[in-house]
């Protein structure tokens, strides 16, 4: 897409009229090129970063790039003039000794997580993580002036871990919006934000921005949390096995409205908040716009794999449960196929496709701020859908 679609002047949060492209900021960094380090640049949106970034007609680019990953290159990541860092961020001396040469980068994008099994544990190692990375670049990377933190959903839902979710809280209602309250359970997000706003402090002029993605749609089998590439999976199984198609989740999602988050769509608002003078030190939500039907998307879906595309039935299914013997006929569809090598713990995030699935409430996002900000940016969910679908099988993950 154009950058134009939201690279217009608009009116700013106070009213008044700006222009979004920096020019108006008469700040000289606004203008220069950016250096990019992206620490999960193989990730489902580290790999749009990789592939934005370094376009010529991206604000402040073509981007130097640098990307940070744990296992080497893969042959599926675009193919972009990234400079590639294999390291573990959560080894600190390994951290220090490849972050600290980076003198010249200008902006972070932090879009990585690690998972544990419980979420005390997510805010050490993340918050280790995150502190890892600054206090390499701090001392060293004078012209730093962004951090983009990337987090989502559970800002408002609260985390993933049993434990917590016992604790007594209550979710934040639907539609979520950026200024609602903290809950008052551990949560790796809050850890995240208070390491970045403590950096903050430490540097004068370093600013930052907050990015809460719902579900993501997009591509990288090395994703640890891929909804759509998981059901694509799926269906290349239903596929092979002669298996029916069926719907796995509970009615709420088939039936209500949902929202999600296209991969692009949240790299582009992260480069946005990074170039904009007046997108400094917010936190935005950043769903596709629109909302949609589970019961329409798997039509979509079962069309791509030339399945029947069976209405939901009976009490649902975990899919975990379901695929948890499939291993064998995933390398089977792997060889048979000439598929890029994966094994299903890869591909098939089985856990986190019933949790989207399986939502007990309609989890919509408020878009109004980072439109009223100056972000106009959007994608037709069921389009997206269908882009994604092809670019999984383009670069020969799925059948
Ligand atoms: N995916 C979603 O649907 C979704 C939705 C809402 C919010 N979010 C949030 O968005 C944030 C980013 O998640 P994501 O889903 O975009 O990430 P992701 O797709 O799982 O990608 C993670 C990336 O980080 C790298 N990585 C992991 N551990 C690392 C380490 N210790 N050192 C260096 N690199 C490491 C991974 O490659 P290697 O494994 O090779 O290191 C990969 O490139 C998280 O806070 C997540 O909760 C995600």
């Amino acid at each position: 897409m154009s950058w134009y679609s939201w690279w217009s002047g608009s009116l700013g949060p106070r009213g008044e009229k700006f222009q979004t492209n920096g020019e108006g900021s008469g700040e000289k960094s606004e203008k220069q090129q950016g250096v990019a380090l992206v620490i999960g640049v193989t990730g489902i949106v580290g790999n749009c970063l990789a592939e934005i970034l370094p376009l010529s007609d991206t604000p402040r680019g073509p981007w130097k790039v640098y990307g940070v990953a744990r296992r080497p290159k893969p042959d599926w990541s675009p193919d972009s003039p990234v400079e590639y860092i294999q390291c573990d961020v959560l080894d600190r001396e390994l951290t220090l000794e490849k972050i600290s040469p980076l003198k010249d980068v200008t902006h972070l994008f932090w879009v990585v997580w690690v998972s544990r099994e419980t979420e005390e544990q997510n805010c050490e190692d993340n918050g280790r993580m995150l502190s890892n990375v600054l206090d390499a670049l701090l001392p060293n990377a004078e012209n730093l002036q962004h951090i983009c933190l990337q987090t989502g959903a559970k800002h408002y839902l609260g985390p993933f871990d049993a434990a917590a979710r016992n604790r007594c809280f209550q979710p934040h209602e639907a539609p979520y919006h950026e200024e609602l309250p903290r809950l008052p359970v551990p949560n790796f997000y809050y850890t995240l934000e208070d390491i970045v706003f403590e950096a903050a402090k430490k540097k004068d002029g370093l600013t930052w921005s907050i990015h809460r993605p719902a579900a993501i749609i997009g591509f990288s089998p090395w994703s640890l949390m891929n909804v759509l590439g998981t059901l694509c999976v799926y269906a290349a199984i239903c596929k092979h096995e002669g298996l029916p198609f069926k719907y796995p989740g509970n009615t709420i999602s088939w039936e209500q409205f949902m929202d999600a988050s296209d991969a692009e769509l949240i790299a582009e608002q992260e480069i946005w908040a990074a170039t904009d003078p007046y997108a400094k030190n917010q936190a935005f939500n950043c769903s596709n716009g629109d909302v949609f039907k589970w019961k329409r998307l798997w039509r979509i879906i079962a069309e791509k794999f030339d399945l029947e595309p069976l209405p939901r039935e009976g009490e649902g299914f975990s899919l975990a449960e379901a695929m948890k013997d499939k291993g064998p006929v995933w390398d089977a569809i792997v060889g048979e196929n000439k598929l890029y090598p994966t094994k299903i713990e890869e591909v098939g995030n089985w856990w986190f496709a019933d949790f989207v699935l399986n939502v007990p409430w309609e989890p919509v996002f408020s878009m109004n701020k980072s439109k009223e900000y100056g972000f106009f940016g959007f994608r037709n969910t069921e389009t997206s859908v269908g882009q994604w679908i092809d670019k999984i099988r383009a670069s020969n993950i799925v059948p």
